[in-house]
């Protein structure tokens, strides 16, 4: 069904794998955005228009790149605490919450979405608001994706097995965006806007040595921090404490597939041989033009 929202028209269609087991999506501009919660109809031409403010952190991710954990991260820093934030990084959202909802939210806002630049505040720009990007190889991000998708109490309730996800993954209607798409989208659309500051954090290095990638965040950010508190934040938001912390109360417990394994390299266990290779000869074709790097293992 077409949608005609003003400055795109929206339409309502279906991701599918090979099997035809579906997800229903909200496609508007570049976006495929799941339509499984919210009102992505209302909300995406109105986001366009949202006031930014000076201090608004832009928190961008392909879908399962490590979004939760960078957003507690970031909000530690910001707020020079090491408690937990009270609210799950979902109520700053920009795709899903009501417009009214972030407006109210207190600065300095970590918003966070999956959005490509062509659907985000305008004033993002004009006030020349930090960006952070988080980028995950995308082996280990499509078997994170299928986990979320097909996760008890998930609301894409998705009911194929990793091998037919796979196959939605390399398709071109994927719930909140194709990751080469995204990926490269954004490339040229960095590239296009050189006036945006933004800094890049790849999930494997953050594992790898969380103190050494904290601390450049911490002053792109312009954060002055100790070592000890440095060393807090990366103890409070290893993948244990945060999913301990995060999950404790049972209204929070519902965010439990949100922090399901949190290492690098899960995909060994979920590609086959020839799943590998095909997905290997996708992304040379679909990222020939790309200047990013991932790695795949530790
Ligand atoms: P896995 O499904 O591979 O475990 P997002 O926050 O963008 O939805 O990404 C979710 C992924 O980040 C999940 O990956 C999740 O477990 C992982 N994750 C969350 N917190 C983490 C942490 N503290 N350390 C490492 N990985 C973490």
């Amino acid at each position: 069904m077409a949608v005609n929202t003003g400055e795109f028209v929206g339409e309502f269609v279906d991701a599918r794998d090979r099997k035809g087991n579906t997800i229903p999506v909200f496609q508007y501009g570049e976006d495929t955005i799941p339509a499984i919660r919210g009102n992505p109809k209302e909300q995406l031409p109105q986001l366009k228009k949202m006031e930014a403010r000076d201090d608004d952190i832009v928190l961008c991710a392909a879908v399962k790149a490590g979004t939760h954990w960078l957003w507690e991260i970031i909000t530690m820093l910001l707020k020079g605490t090491t408690e937990y934030a009270a609210g799950p990084k979902e109520d700053a959202m920009l795709e899903f919450r009501p417009i009214e909802e972030l407006n109210a939210l207190p600065s300095p806002r970590i918003l966070n979405t999956h959005l490509r630049l062509s659907n985000l505040p305008e004033q993002f720009i004009e006030k020349k608001c930090k960006f952070v990007f988080v980028m995950r190889n995308p082996k280990d991000t499509a078997v994170s994706m299928y986990h979320h998708f097909s996760a008890e109490g998930s609301a894409f309730a998705y009911r194929g097995s990793f091998s037919d996800f796979l196959s939605m993954f390399m398709s071109g209607v994927v719930p909140h965006n194709n990751w080469t798409d995204y990926i490269t989208g954004w490339e040229k659309d960095l590239a296009m806007n050189p006036d945006i500051p933004y800094h890049i954090i790849h999930y494997e290095n953050l594992k790898q040595d969380p103190v050494r990638e904290i601390k450049t965040l911490a002053s792109y950010l312009d954060v002055t921090c100790t070592d000890d508190f440095v060393d807090d934040v990366v103890e409070k938001c290893s993948f244990r404490n945060l999913k301990k912390g995060k999950t404790a109360t049972p209204e929070n417990q519902r965010w439990h597939f949100m922090y399901r394994k949190g290492e690098v390299g899960d995909w060994k266990n979920w590609f086959t041989v020839a799943e590998n290779e095909e997905f290997d000869s996708y992304l040379s074709k679909e990222m020939n033009e790309s200047k990013f790097s991932f790695r795949y293992t530790l």
